[in-house]
C-alpha cells in the first residue's frame, strides 16, 4: 500500500509500506524529515506528530478525547489542529491505502 507524506517545503515523499505497520514506522523507514519516533511508538514523545489530510480524517479518525495521545499532542512543538495525530498511533489498514498526511513545520 502507498502513503503520501507532504513536507512543509511542498515536496512529497511516496512510501510503499506493509499493511499493519504504524504510520510512524512507515515515515521513519522512508526517512521522512520531521518524523523521528524517539520513543519507538510508545505514545510518549510526540516526535511523530502529523496532520491527516482533510479527505482522510474520517477514515483515520481523531485522537480520542482524554487519551494519552491527546495529552501528548498538547506538548507537541507544532500547532495542534483538529486533524493532528501521533503517527505511531495510526495503524495502516487496507482502507488507508493512498493516505495523505502532512508533516508540521518546525517539528
Ligand atoms: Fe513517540 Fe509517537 S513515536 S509518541
Amino acid at each position: 500500500m502507498r502513503i503520501v507524506f507532504g513536507l512543509p517545503s511542498q515536496e512529497q515523499i511516496f512510501a510503499t509500506v506493509a499493511e499493519g505497520e504504524s504510520l510512524m514506522r512507515a515515515a521513519v523507514e522512508h526517512d521522512v524529515p520531521g518524523i523521528y519516533g524517539d520513543c519507538g511508538g510508545q505514545c510518549a514523545c510526540a516526535t511523530c506528530h502529523v496532520y491527516i489530510d482533510s479527505d482522510w480524517i474520517e477514515r483515520v479518525g481523531t485522537a480520542e478525547p482524554g487519551s494519552t495521545e491527546e495529552s501528548m499532542l498538547e506538548g507537541a512543538p507544532a500547532d495542534v489542529q483538529p486533524n493532528s495525530r501521533l503517527a505511531c498511533q495510526v495503524i495502516l489498514t487496507p482502507e488507508l491505502d493512498g493516505l495523505v498526511v502532512l508533516v508540521p513545520e518546525g517539528q
